[in-house]
């Protein structure tokens, strides 16, 4: 046990469950496990191990129900819970806010076309008959056609619409954005950021991480619960489908002022194309 952990016990003090100061709040397919596996390796974080879903499908059950969710921390750890629908849920922002006002905020964001195939990879391997991304990328089926904003997918990746709705309840300072293209290609350079938002000590760094050729992705020497290096999942870094070009041309134009203002909104040139 830590010599925090002996001292807490001697003083009689237990550790305790809180409620999370910080939330990593979307985007679905944007790297979220990546962000949470990543972070949690830090000593002075504590992670809910799977998506609670309270502020979108458990509200009811109240802030009681949601800190026995959280694991126990240790004074001065940060309690950290990942459920990436909260960004596009309409009723999450004003939940959050009344949960705690001061709560932090990271999202992680991926080109939206990427993003999209990402989204329908996950669908394909969840249901064998999914017609073809092609076909559902538009109303009636076809390239010349418009393209179908009801589909999950396609509107999620319009991160603006969304995002208003959280700065209506939160300052532009409490959200941290993540690119999910440097999270796989410099992973410690986006922790880096992540640790100096949350006001945590530098402690996850490049010496953390190594780039498995195999999985394609960086993977970790150590963390909580493996003494062992490991990736992620199978069900992280899944083989995308063939897509025609002229399809992902028409979104990527289709995205273009939808990002360009993302970009505005954030201050940051993420560089989709
Ligand atoms: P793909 O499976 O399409 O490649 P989420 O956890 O939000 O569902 O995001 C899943 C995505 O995280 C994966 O999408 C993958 O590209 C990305 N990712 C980022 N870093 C990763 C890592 N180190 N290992 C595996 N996947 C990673």
């Amino acid at each position: 046990i830590s010599p925090k952990y002996r001292f807490f016990r001697e003083q009689g003090l237990r550790p305790e469950r809180q409620l999370p100061s910080a939330l990593i709040i979307g985007v679905k397919k944007g790297g979220t496990r990546a962000l949470l596996e990543f972070i949690r390796i830090h000593p002075d974080v504590r992670a809910a191990g799977s998506e609670v879903h309270f502020f979108d499908k458990n509200y009811m059950r109240g802030f009681q129900w949601y800190r026995n969710h959280m694991p126990a921390t240790l004074e001065g750890q940060l309690t950290i819970e990942k459920t990436p629908s909260y960004f596009i849920t309409k009723e999450a922002p004003r939940r959050v806010q009344l949960m705690n006002p001061s709560t932090k905020l990271l999202v992680v964001v991926r080109d939206p076309v990427t993003r999209a195939i990402s989204d329908y990879a996950q669908a394909v391997s969840k249901k064998d008959d999914m017609k073809p991304f092609e076909q559902l990328v538009f109303v009636n089926g076809s390239v010349g056609s418009i393209i179908d904003t009801s589909w999950g997918p396609i509107k999620l990746g319009i991160y603006s619409r969304y995002l208003s709705r959280w700065l209506k309840f939160f300052p532009l300072s409490q959200l941290l954005f993540v690119s999910g293209e440097r999270l796989v290609i410099d992973p410690a350079i986006e922790l880096k950021r992540v640790q100096d938002f949350l006001g945590l000590k530098r402690v996850v760094t490049e010496k953390h991480f190594y780039f498995n050729s195999t999985k394609g992705f960086p993977c970790l020497f150590k963390s909580e619960g493996h003494s062992a290096p490991h990736c992620l999942g199978k069900t992280k870094g899944r083989s995308h489908p063939y897509v025609n070009p002229v399809v992902l041309q028409r979104l990527r134009d289709f995205y273009r002022p939808f990002n360009n203002h993302f970009y505005q909104m954030t201050g940051i040139n993420f560089g989709w194309a």
